[in-house]
């Protein structure tokens, strides 16, 4: 399933992430600068941070308490932050726009 993400240069990389893994590992194999998942998916680092396009944050699961808790520690939260290692890749998130927060980068 294709997914974007826009680094804070403003470069874009479109990744084909597989169904069932978390945005953040696929964001991880392709190297997109900024996502550190130091935690290695475990919600405990607040590394994958990420803003969700503000239109397409209603596709996706509602967090979890763990995720909120965490999100605590990220920098610069905003309204659509969610950890990218807690979002499930599925076929209807084609097309997913996440943009990487500008000091994690
Ligand atoms: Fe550590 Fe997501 S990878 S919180």
């Amino acid at each position: 399933t294709a997914i974007i993400f826009l680094a804070p240069d403003g470069t874009r990389y479109e990744i084909d992430a597989p169904d069932g893994s978390s945005v953040m590992q696929a964001a991880i194999r392709n190297d997109v600068p900024g996502i550190d998942a130091d935690c290695g998916g475990a919600c405990a680092c607040a590394t994958c941070h990420v803003y969700v396009d503000e239109a397409q944050i209603g596709q996706l699961a509602p967090m979890e308490a763990m995720e909120e808790d965490m999100l605590d520690f990220a920098l610069d939260v905003r309204a659509n932050s969610r950890l990218s290692c807690q979002i499930r890749v599925r076929p209807e998130l084609r097309g997913l726009t996440l943009t990487v927060p500008p000091r994690q980068a």
